[in-house]
């Protein structure tokens, strides 16, 4: 049954002013939906490299369900004179690309004399997360800053944060006591200034709090920790640091869930994510008003993702949506797990060609700018279905509009309001980019660009405070 998928639901994403009700393109059995956009007010700022993609640890023998989807799409071994793949970055000017993931606290940088030992990741049953420890030797380093360089790639690289702790004594807990040894860091940190890259951000540790994945760090040894690598970078990196507060969101749950297609168009699954959000915006306001959040990592369905599902069209439905909807709730980075590798990769692991995932991430960045605007659908009964959200729009003035259609049976008849506030002039002039599964299926993946048009967006002038 989950297999036989018919019907074509449209993604759709409009970009509009609220210059007044628009009539609306479609015919047939339309059902009349308004959205009304409040562009007086900014609801949220994202960062202006909101969207981000990561880069993992992952050797090509990692393996989920019987499946290694990882290749040599590791940070180790990617291949980054891949023309595709580097092309691919350098359309974003700038992509932020997130180094990091489960391997990353396990990992020592040969530089200084603080690394131990250096070698590669073997399987081993025993270890974290079924490996040895890795190491990054820095003539690697050099090559990966090259290509950041040559791409402008933002970088946020993730530290070692298990570096001198050990396994508390004791039972089967997953707790790690003791202060991060950080000397093998700031030698890293050293190392990368002294050579003139440039490092955006630095995060300690992969899902160490709470009660972790498969190691945890208490909180108060982690709030000290990361006090340590403040000073730390200060010192290296001077004022301006980036105080952000990550989570990893993985809410459709297994990549072999059979229900991920069901689950990725259904409105009141994908609404249950605002609680999430909601609980972190409160979190850092309260904890930490000088700080924000990030989703640091999130691939929809965990354990490398859904095959033929993550990394096709379908897949859309839930990350246009959590870019929307996570940007609405003041989330300030999103970055999306991951450009290569696992089933939920932006780009094709082994020929860099881009899923259509790829698109979205692309066409947000370039259309949809930092301010977030409330937006939301009224009116007929399909309005559920109908999810939209807006920002100012990206270096132009106006505003952009992501519509999601996520019916399967419904046409809507969209039209744009600005509610009371709508009557800001307007020159009628707008954009729009339709993002449509190829040949009708969601599960269909972008062969070429001319394939790929699967979002519909439109763009007006507009004349507002807020965005202009
Ligand atoms: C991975 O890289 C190794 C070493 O360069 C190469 O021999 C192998 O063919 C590559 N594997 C894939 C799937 O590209
Ligand atoms: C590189 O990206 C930054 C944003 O991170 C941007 O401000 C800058 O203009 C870009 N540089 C070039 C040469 O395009
Ligand atoms: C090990 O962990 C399990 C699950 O958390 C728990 O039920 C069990 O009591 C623990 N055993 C020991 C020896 O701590
Ligand atoms: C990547 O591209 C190759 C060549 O087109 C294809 O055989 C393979 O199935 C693609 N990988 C995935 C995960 O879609
Ligand atoms: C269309 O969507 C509705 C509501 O989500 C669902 O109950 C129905 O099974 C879907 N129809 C098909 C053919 O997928
Ligand atoms: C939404 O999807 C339905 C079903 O595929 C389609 O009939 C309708 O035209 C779409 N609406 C828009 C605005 O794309």
């Amino acid at each position: 049954m989950a297999a036989a998928v018919v019907v074509l639901p449209l993604l759709a994403a409009l970009l509009v002013p609220f210059s007044g009700l628009q009539p609306a393109a479609a015919g047939g059995n339309a059902a009349a939906a308004t959205v009304v956009v409040k562009a007086a007010t900014a609801i949220a700022r994202t960062d202006d490299n909101f969207v981000c993609a990561t880069l993992d640890w992952w050797p090509s023998d990692k393996c989920n369900y019987g499946m290694c989807p990882w290749y040599n799409s590791s940070i180790i071994n990617l291949d980054l004179d891949n023309p595709i793949l580097h092309n691919a970055v350098k359309a974003f000017n700038s992509l932020r690309i997130r180094l990091g993931g489960s391997l990353q606290d396990q990992v020592s940088y040969k530089v200084g004399s603080h690394f131990g030992h250096c070698r590669s990741f073997r399987r081993d049953d025993g270890g974290l997360f079924g490996f040895t420890d890795g190491c990054l030797h820095m003539n690697r380093w050099d090559e990966l800053n090259v290509f950041f360089g040559k791409t402008n790639t933002t970088v946020t690289f993730g530290l070692n944060a298990l570096r001198g702790r050990s396994k508390a004594a004791g039972g089967n807990d997953t707790l790690y006591a003791g202060d991060w040894d950080g000397r093998n860091a700031r030698d890293l940190m050293r190392y990368t200034v002294g050579k003139g890259y440039r490092v955006e951000s630095w995060e300690l540790g992969n899902e160490l709090s709470g009660s972790g994945v498969a190691a945890r760090v208490a909180a108060a040894q982690y709030g000290r920790d990361v006090a340590r690598l403040k000073r730390m970078m200060l010192r290296f990196s001077g004022a301006g640091a980036v105080d952000g507060v990550t989570h990893h969101i993985y809410n459709l749950g297994s990549g072999k869930d059979s229900d991920l297609i069901k689950k990725m168009q259904d409105p009141s699954y994908l609404d249950q994510a605002k609680k999430t959000f909601r609980d972190m915006a409160t979190t850092v306001r309260d904890a930490g008003p000088w700080s924000s959040p990030w989703v640091g990592e999130a691939g929809g369905a965990y354990n490398s993702g859904g095959k033929d599902v993550s990394d096709r069209y379908v897949d859309s439905f839930w990350y246009l949506d959590q870019l929307g909807m996570s940007a609405a709730y003041g989330t300030k980075v999103y970055c999306r797990q991951a450009l290569v590798g696992g089933n939920y990769c932006l780009l094709n692991t082994t020929t860099f060609v881009p899923n259509p995932d790829y698109y979205g991430a692309l066409l947000w960045h370039r259309l949809m700018g930092p301010v977030a605007l409330k937006a939301a659908t009224a009116g007929g009964g399909g309005a559920p279905y109908l999810r939209s959200y807006a920002h100012c729009s990206r270096e132009q003035p106006g505003l952009t509009v992501l519509l999601i259609n996520l019916s399967n049976s419904t046409a809507f008849d969209v039209s744009v309001s600005g509610g009371p506030l709508g009557a800001a002039p307007c020159g009628g002039r707008r954009e729009e980019y339709h993002l449509s599964p190829h040949g009708g299926d969601i599960q269909s993946q972008c062969k070429r660009f001319d394939l790929c048009i699967m979002f519909f967006a439109i763009t007006y002038e507009s004349v507002d405070a807020v965005c202009d």
